[in-house]
């Protein structure tokens, strides 16, 4: 049996949307699943997208562990801290409350540790890293078959995991991979041994997903890869990133377009020229830059010099938009003396970025920097991580209030009940908590003024 699902946004204030989908389910009712997600928004998305896969396989979703046959988590690698979090939630699943489920380790953690996995935490009975999801539905049915231990570990692969089933959780912002892997080989990173080699999606199946996300309802996608901007279409269009982002902007119905996260080897002037030129292209960028240090970024094999870096920002900062640009940092690299420290405070001054995401660095197995010489020991990385956020708090205090009495529309994505708040964000992705006279305004674009500005967010009235 074939049924089609079209949900209308307005029905599912607060539920899951559920992409437009054939549903060929055996008819018989199989297991249930629950999936706990860790890590970056690709992360979030492959388990939409997993889920999905169960779901049209006649699986059904729960929303807590205790109730489900099947416990998923989906895992997180980047640093240390991250990592041990996913062992010490497995931890809780092994004797009774663990009994008679399958417990099953998905993502980075699960493609770095493989089977090692199973030594130590032998209640694992599946582990798979996010190149072989497609391979889920038949790891699964393996295990009903009374396979004790099965794993799908391959990362030599050219595939992407595409599926028109997703499920997604979000239903005002839609995410979609259009690049998998990652070809660069940063010294302290560990995800290309956890994601694999780059690989992008031709361009007309994304499109056809953003078509389908547009009649689903969708106004808002954001496009996910670890180098989104190396973006390069393998079918013969042979779209560049700059074409892909015009393509999917000018598909009826789509009002904003983002994406992340973008590199800056990757980041062109023609990626500036397109979002100028197109108003569905939002006017944020994220660029991480990771150090302010020439020197450090070497060691960090990030492929670009300080003074690339602030090149980059300059392109941006002389179009006609207000771009917001956001980036992200680590202190405490082996080696980074105070003053190279310095020079990344000095960065954040010089380029006032709107929002940046800051961490200490950790070391990680399978990585060069793992082994360099000159570990900053924790105490200093924790000094420099505070002073880092106190003065990027100061610019983006000074940034918001710059902002007081503008009017922005915003794309209302969420309730503040007790607050008596809606929430929602600008096309540059400020969050902006305001209040209104309107009964439901989820998934609706709204023009707000702002009365009020703290370091992460705005406060505003709905004036129309
Ligand atoms: N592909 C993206 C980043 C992916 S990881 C890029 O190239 O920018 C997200 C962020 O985690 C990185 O930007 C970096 O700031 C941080 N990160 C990665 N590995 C880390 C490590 N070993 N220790 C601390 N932070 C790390
Ligand atoms: Fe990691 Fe560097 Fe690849 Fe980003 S570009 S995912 S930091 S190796
Ligand atoms: Fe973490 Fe893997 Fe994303 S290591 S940040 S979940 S790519």
């Amino acid at each position: 049996m074939s049924a089609r699902i079209d949900i209308p946004l307005a029905a599912l204030a607060g539920k899951p949307v559920i992409f437009p989908v054939n549903l060929d389910a055996p008819a018989r009712s199989r297991a249930s699943f629950y999936i706990e997600t860790f890590g970056c928004q690709m992360n979030a998305h492959d388990s939409e997208k997993v889920a999905g896969l169960l779901l049209a396989r006649g699986y059904r979703q729960v929303e807590s562990p205790d109730a489900a046959d099947m416990v998923f988590f989906n895992t997180c690698s980047i640093r240390e801290k991250a990592a041990q979090k996913v062992f010490t939630r497995l931890n809780d699943f092994r004797g009774q409350r663990g009994q008679g489920k399958v417990v099953g380790v998905l993502g980075c953690v699960a493609q770095q540790e493989g089977e090692a996995i199973f030594e130590r935490a032998p209640w694992v009975r599946m582990v798979c890293g996010s190149a072989s999801y497609r391979n889920l539905p038949a790891l699964l049915e393996e295990i009903e078959s009374g396979e004790t231990r099965v794993s799908g570990l391959n990362l030599d692969t050219d595939e992407t995991f595409e599926t028109e089933v997703t499920r997604r959780d979000n239903p005002v912002r839609a995410y979609l991979t259009i690049i998998e892997g990652c070809d660069y080989a940063c010294s302290y990173c560990v995800v290309p041994h956890t994601r694999g080699p780059e690989r992008s999606r031709a361009s007309a199946s994304v499109l056809n997903e953003v078509a389908h996300l547009v009649a689903g309802g969708f106004t808002e996608v954001q496009l996910l890869g670890q180098t989104v901007n190396s973006y390069r279409d393998p079918s013969p269009a042979g779209l560049n990133f700059a074409q892909l982002l015009a393509a999917v902007a000018a598909i009826p119905g789509i009002r904003r377009v983002r994406f992340t996260t973008s590199h800056p080897n990757d980041f062109t002037r023609e990626i500036v020229e397109i979002i100028e030129s197109t108003p569905a292209l939002c006017d944020h960028i994220h660029l991480p830059v990771q150090s302010g240090s020439t020197r450090v970024l070497k060691e960090m094999r990030r492929t670009y010099t300080r003074e690339e870096y602030v090149e980059r920002i300059s392109w941006i900062r002389a179009g006609r938009r207000p771009f917001s640009i956001t980036t992200d940092v680590i202190v405490g690299f082996p080696g980074e003396t105070g003053s190279e420290f310095e020079e990344t405070l000095s960065l954040l001054d010089e380029v006032k970025f709107d929002g940046v995401f800051a961490f200490k660095y950790s070391p990680r197995p399978n990585t060069t920097a793992k082994d360099m010489p000159g570990a900053i020991p924790e105490d200093v990385k924790s000094a420099r991580l505070a002073i880092l956020q106190q003065r990027q708090r100061e610019i983006q205090i000074a940034q918001n209030q710059k902002l007081l009495g503008a009017g922005f529309e915003i794309l209302v994505d969420g309730r503040h009940e007790s607050r008596g708040q809606w929430s929602g964000r600008t096309t540059c992705n400020r969050i902006v908590n305001f209040t209104s006279q309107a009964e439901n305004l989820l998934g609706q674009y709204c023009q707000v003024k702002i009365t009020g500005a703290g370091p992460n967010s705005l406060v505003g009235e709905h004036v129309a």
